[in-house]
């Protein structure tokens, strides 16, 4: 049997061409282009290691299947985290979000085909893997969601909000006896996760529907609710929290996250801390079962605001 070295049980995940082709393309581009994120990618490796590796790049080769694709992507991602950023640092003056409504949101942003194909969606996904916080909470989803839906046996879910479409991905690649309906308002958001999905082979499970589900709310009575990064886009949230609740069936659970503290061009809805969200969750007829909460980095000085990534399993 092989012995291991002090040394060998220390030494950081790395990755390597061979094994995540994709994700070495993503590296390469990041440090050629995009100095500011140049290192992003290995510190998530060492942090993270072979389990992040392996499914960023089924993920990454699945829908950016080239090298030039790749480039495109992490351009994207590039401006997504720059846009963030700068406003991120007025939100540190100012200490609220520049005023919008959703509506506004909704024309400058998920109605805009080539913000969201070029920057938006390839930036939302990226930084699923990228940001320490995202990843966290995926992570966290795994191990309080998707395990209990495995143990329970369950049949179907609903994503509302889809985005990008990885959380419905993961769900259709790790159950594989599950189907799946997901809704969103943006036709880019639609577009994208239905060629995630198929590009995973896992979209013969899933229906995708164009909603807007604070208008509309979906239906037929969910079991199992999953609804990731919605509520701080909207103006009303808890009467969309009431809508969502209306729809899930007796017994059911749901997986609800906000960002906190994390200015975008679409958040709307300034969420500071985690028990903010649930007293709207509370106030729309949830009970919490469990909850995460991940800071994207360490405030750079006393009462700096920080993004958080908050999560709550209810019921
Ligand atoms: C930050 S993204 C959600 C992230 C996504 N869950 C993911 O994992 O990639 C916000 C999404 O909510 C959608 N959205 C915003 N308002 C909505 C509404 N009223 N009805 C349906 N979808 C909405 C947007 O189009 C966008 O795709």
């Amino acid at each position: 049997m092989p012995s291991t070295t002090l040394a060998d049980r220390t030494t950081p995940f790395r990755l390597d061409r061979d094994v995540h082709p994709a994700l070495v393309s993503m590296t390469d581009a990041l440090r050629a282009n995009h100095r500011f994120a140049a290192d992003i990618a290995d510190r998530c490796a060492a942090l993270f290691g072979a389990r992040w590796a392996d499914e960023f790049e089924l993920v990454v080769a699945a829908l950016f299947p080239t090298p030039e694709a790749v480039a495109a992507a992490v351009k994207g991602y590039a401006a997504f985290a720059m846009q963030s950023m700068r406003l991120q640092a007025a939100f540190e003056v100012e200490g609220r979000y520049r005023p919008k409504t959703h509506g506004e949101a909704a024309s400058e942003v998920y109605f805009n085909e080539q913000h969201m194909m070029r920057e938006y969606l390839p930036g939302l996904l990226l930084s699923h893997f990228l940001w320490p916080h995202h990843y966290r909470q995926v992570q966290f989803f795994d191990s309080a969601f998707v395990d209990v839906m495995r143990m329970a046996g369950a049949s179907s879910f609903v994503e509302v909000g889809t985005g990008t479409g990885l959380y419905s991905g993961m769900l259709l690649r790790r159950l594989p006896a599950v189907r799946g309906t997901g809704f969103d308002i943006s036709p880019s958001s639609i577009r994208f996760t239905q060629d995630q999905l198929e590009a995973l082979g896992v979209g013969h499970r899933y229906e995708a529907q164009l909603r807007d589900v604070v208008a509309d709310p979906p239906g037929p009575l969910a079991e199992w609710l999953v609804c990731v990064e919605v509520l701080e886009h909207l103006d009303d949230p808890v009467a969309f929290l009431r809508g969502l609740r209306a729809t899930m069936a007796p017994g059911g659970r749901a997986f609800i996250t906000a960002a906190l503290n994390a200015a975008h061009a679409d958040h709307v809805h300034l969420y500071r801390s985690h028990d903010d969200v649930l007293a709207h969750l509370v106030e729309a007829g949830f009970t919490l079962e469990q909850s995460f909460v991940g800071a994207a980095y360490r405030p750079s000085g006393p009462g700096v605001p920080v993004p958080l990534a908050a999560a709550f399993v209810v019921h």
